[in-house]
């Protein structure tokens, strides 16, 4: 067996172990005769999962029975819309952070729904950053917040949450569970699956049950949040191998132990970023402070000797390193499943393309 190196910043690597054991599983889920795939939702077997990917993921995040879990098909996107058609009525406002791509995605479905405060804009900053706290400009009574804690295409992370005054809602897809995090303070927090959950397609939505019932009545029954909270996810059937991988990756977390999980996200980020800082050669692509631990992303001098990296690199088994075409560059995403032994790689490779080329 020979696993690439995987540098995708969605979907991305997931723990092997996960993989292997739903191999396993894969046409006979512990004597069931059948696979997940093709199990009733409605079965004890299916259920036990189900709950046991709520609970596990519940405890990782340190919630208690206020809180609701939800997996909801469409990904992250369909939350961009999904939540103003819930939570921004007529007369109201809504304050949107603008710090890049997927903030501004999500900023846009809501000014198609109702009014948007944009509370700070460097969306299009050059190096790529995250406001600081004095630059944003929430409204008093706003209906609710919205930021993004980790912007995947430019590699920039929020370390610390603003207060806002009005329900905060984060979208985490590419850094949730990746380091130490009050998830208390949010009102709702949601990722798409495909980088620190799961596969693709599908979005794990925590919510604060008050929260919930706050939603809009009079939308589409499958767009209201408390249809999934009031049903558990079931009212029809749910993405049921999503959510199975999704709890045996949760395992995967508890397994591991959060703290050294963590703690070696920052050590693989780490290694990368001096590599960098002690070059003349790489430029990083965000600043310092707002650095991803999740994304990493740099430029080289010119955007033939970036070509020339990226292929060299995927030569040696190194995938996926091609920065996103908006930002151009380098980006290596680095989730919590990728493996310490593909960052010292391309550490390795960094140092000797530079000595070549530098
Ligand atoms: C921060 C962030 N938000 C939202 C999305 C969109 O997710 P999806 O493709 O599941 O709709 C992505 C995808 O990469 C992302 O990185």
């Amino acid at each position: 067996m020979s696993r690439a190196y995987n540098f995708s910043a969605g979907p991305a690597v997931l723990p092997l172990e996960v993989l292997q054991s739903a191999q396993e599983d894969l046409v006979d889920y512990k004597g069931t005769g059948m696979s997940v795939m093709e199990m009733s939702h409605r079965g004890k077997t299916y259920d036990a999962i189900h709950q046991e990917a709520i609970a596990t993921f519940k405890e990782l995040c340190g919630l208690n029975d206020d809180w609701s879990v939800c997996f909801v098909q469409g990904g992250a996107s369909h939350q961009f819309a999904m939540i103003p058609m819930n939570f921004l009525g007529e007369g109201q406002v809504a304050d949107y952070a603008n710090q890049g791509t997927w903030s501004n995605k999500a900023l846009k479905e809501a000014q198609a729904i109702g009014r948007v405060n944009v509370a700070a804009n460097c969306q299009k900053d050059i190096p790529a950053r995250m406001p600081a706290d004095d630059e944003f400009k929430w409204t008093p009574g706003a209906a609710y917040s919205h930021i993004c804690s980790n912007e995947t295409i430019s590699g920039a992370e929020l370390k610390k949450f603003p207060v806002t005054g009005s329900p905060l809602i984060c979208d985490m897809s590419s850094d949730i569970l990746s380091c130490e995090r009050d998830y208390t303070q949010f009102s709702m927090f949601y990722a798409g699956a495909q980088k620190n959950l799961g596969p693709s397609g599908m979005a794990v939505v925590a919510i604060r049950k008050e929260f919930a019932a706050r939603g809009s009545q009079t939308i589409p029954t499958m767009l209201q949040y408390r249809t999934f909270v009031d049903n558990d996810s079931l009212y029809n059937t749910p993405p049921c191998w999503s959510i199975y991988i999704f709890g045996e990756t949760m395992k995967w977390v508890k397994k591991m132990g959060k703290e050294n999980l963590f703690r070696l996200n920052e050590e693989k980020a780490k290694k990368i970023y001096d590599v960098i800082d002690g070059s003349g050669f790489y430029r990083g692509t965000a600043l310092k402070e707002y650095r991803s631990n999740m994304n990493v992303t740099w430029r080289l001098p010119t955007e033939e000797l970036e070509a020339q990296f990226i292929k060299e690199a995927a030569a040696l088994g190194m995938s996926s390193l091609k920065g996103h075409r908006s930002v151009g560059g380098v980006r290596a995403s680095i989730y919590n499943a990728f493996p310490m032994s593909g960052v010292d790689a391309l550490v390795d490779f960094m140092k000797e393309f530079e000595r070549k080329n530098g």
